[in-house]
């Protein structure tokens, strides 16, 4: 078997001062874990455009369709606000995600003991807590026909259409099913199938491919009352699969449960490929940051804990995700802290380098 192949795409901002970081720990597994990995690098967002005049070059979109997993940092800045919107950064980024046809977005919510102060909600509801929202992608109101503002009798109409196709409901199904596997098995799907349509066909399908995960303990809630329990006891749930629109709120709440920004990992899936691994992509949530960029202030742990995600839904490596993810927790409790995650008074904060160095420090503690 050949080597698992990773395209890293730093992009701008801030982007390549935290994938800086993860390469450390790329370079720590091959070094002490013998896992070696087929690293490419190239050019994404504005960085792309600078060179190519385009935000991702044919020849980089080529290569993230035959690579196992791609690492993003970030795309965008001031700089590139003027361009037209064809050549804009953030198309690089919508190009690899419409090309690779990620119709799964996985939005963890993990909360590290030490940083549970950091919540808006009481340190016993989120100390400890780790959830995983899949969000379908590709789909739902934000695609449907017909769409649009019409005239009708004497005023304006804005319409949108929720449209799930069977298929599109059941592949994001599999996918949060196949996670669930992974994880606690246990899967919440979220709908409104009191009023809506889409959301009876969506709790049938879900149901359906459900019965070949004897083992996955599936229940359904309507997603205003999972709005809730999400603030409430959110520990209650494990994964939570769900359409676009209820995803893009309910992964957007459930990541600020968490705190920071400089914290938070996703991934977005596709299809199975012939080597059966997703088609993949792992970027931070945040943006390029160009308010802190090239000062040693960004925080790299979101973009070091999206690599963990990539070595355990990609590269099936669990337990060596569940070692970064310790050795990031670690650091965390012996009080280390990068700018973003300062509330106490008096504590210095580490530089970009001084947080991915402590992270190597304690996976090297961890043999
Ligand atoms: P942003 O996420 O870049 O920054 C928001 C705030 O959070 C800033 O104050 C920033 O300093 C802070 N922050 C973000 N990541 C951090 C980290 N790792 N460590 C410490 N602090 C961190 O969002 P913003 O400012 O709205 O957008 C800036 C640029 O990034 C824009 O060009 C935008 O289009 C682009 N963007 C790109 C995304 C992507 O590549 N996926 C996502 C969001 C925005
Ligand atoms: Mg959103």
């Amino acid at each position: 078997m050949s080597n698992p192949s990773l395209l890293i795409l730093p992009g701008d901002g801030i982007g390549p001062e935290v994938m800086a970081e993860v390469r450390k720990i790329i370079d720590w597994y091959g070094a002490k874990r013998d896992l070696a990995f087929d690293v490419s690098e190239d050019l994404v967002g504005g960085a792309a455009y600078d060179k190519h005049g385009t935000p991702l070059h044919d020849d980089t979109m080529a290569k993230a369709q035959t690579v196992d997993a791609v690492l993003l940092g970030a795309v965008g800045g001031p700089k590139y606000d003027n361009l037209d919107f064809s050549v804009k950064p953030e198309r690089g980024l919508l190009r690899l995600r419409k090309e690779m046809d990620l119709f799964a977005n996985l939005r963890p919510a993990q909360c590290f003991d030490a940083l549970a102060d950091f919540s808006s909600l009481k340190k016993d509801v989120v100390a400890g807590l780790d959830i995983m929202i899949v969000r379908e992608l590709t789909s739902g109101i934000y695609f449907g026909e017909p769409r649009g503002i019409i005239e009708e009798g004497n005023e304006r109409v804005g319409i949108n259409t929720q449209r799930y196709t069977e298929s599109e409901i059941d592949r994001v199904a599999r996918s949060a099913f196949e996670l669930a596997m992974k994880r606690g098995k246990k899967l919440c799907s979220m709908e409104k199938a009191n009023v809506m349509e889409s959301g009876i066909l969506w709790r049938e399908v879900v149901t359906e491919v459900g019965k070949e995960y004897p083992e996955v303990e599936l229940s359904h809630m309507y997603a205003d009352a999972g709005a809730m329990q999400l603030c409430r006891w959110p520990k209650q749930f494990d994964v939570i699969v769900t359409d676009n629109l209820f995803g893009d709120l309910l992964s957007d709440a459930a990541a600020m449960l968490t705190g920071s920004l400089g914290m938070l990992p996703s991934a977005s899936l596709g299809q199975p490929m012939e080597n059966g691994r997703p088609k993949a992509l792992y970027e931070p949530v945040h943006g390029s940051a160009p308010d802190i960029a090239g000062q040693g202030k960004a925080n790299p742990i979101a973009c070091i804990l999206s690599f963990a995600m990539a070595l355990r839904y990609s590269f099936d490596m669990g337990e060596e995700a569940d070692r970064l993810e310790k050795a990031v927790e670690q650091v965390l409790a012996d009080g280390k802290r990068t700018a973003d995650l300062l509330g106490e008074e008096g504590v210095t904060p580490v530089s970009t380098s001084e947080m991915g160095d402590a992270v190597v420090a304690a996976l090297d503690a961890s043999l």
